[in-house]
């Protein structure tokens, strides 16, 4: 299957998917926060922050998986994004580093199927139409990179976002 027809986008809480892997928009502590961070950790138990105290962080642009606990998904990968800053602090760098370093770890560990929400567009400040062009064009690379990777869902929270990812793949 071309890399295109593995990309979907869906309006979902994405604690609720039952697929190989989440990815969470974590912060450097990978010890919880707000947004979805908050809400997989809610989600996850506590037995995802005693996992995450063992981990010793994670660099900006960087991903580091653990098990899901007790989300329906098997695996959380964590990255962090970066933080909006006007655009010359080598962020589209940064942010496309958290794309393509959450797929190897997929690939690495066997997920076959993994989800994505809209990392540093909520606290981080993103421009959503700049990152959501940086989320297809990553995860497109790596697909052809990963032919085993079956499917990559990207969850939306709001329908404006959900937008934006239906024109950008409408486009590529
Ligand atoms: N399911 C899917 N998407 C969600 C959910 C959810 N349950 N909840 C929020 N979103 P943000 P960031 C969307 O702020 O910008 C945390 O405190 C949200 O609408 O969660 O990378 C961390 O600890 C937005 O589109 O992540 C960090 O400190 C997107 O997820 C910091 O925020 C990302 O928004 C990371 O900021």
């Amino acid at each position: 299957m071309n890399a295109q027809h593995k990309m979907q986008v869906i309006l979902a809480d994405i604690t609720k998917l039952k697929v190989g892997a989440i990815v969470n928009a974590a912060n450097n502590t990978l010890l919880g926060g707000g947004g979805v961070d908050g809400a997989i950790h809610r989600a996850a138990g506590p037995e995802l922050y005693e996992h995450c105290r063992g981990l010793g962080g994670c660099e900006t642009s960087q991903a580091k998986i653990t098990p899901g606990f007790r989300l329906p998904a098997q695996f959380i990968i964590h990255t962090v994004g970066p933080v909006w800053n006007g655009g010359e602090q080598d962020e589209a760098e940064l942010l496309a580093g958290c794309y393509h370093t959450s797929m190897d770890l997929a690939a690495e560990n066997g997920v076959t199927t993994v989800a994505f929400p809209a990392i540093s567009c909520g606290v981080f400040g993103y421009p959503l139409e700049q990152a959501v062009a940086i989320a297809v064009k990553s995860v497109q690379e790596k697909l052809v990179q990963y032919p085993d990777i079956e499917q990559v869902q990207f969850c939306c929270f709001s329908p404006e976002l959900e937008s934006l990812y239906l024109e950008q793949l409408e486009s590529v």
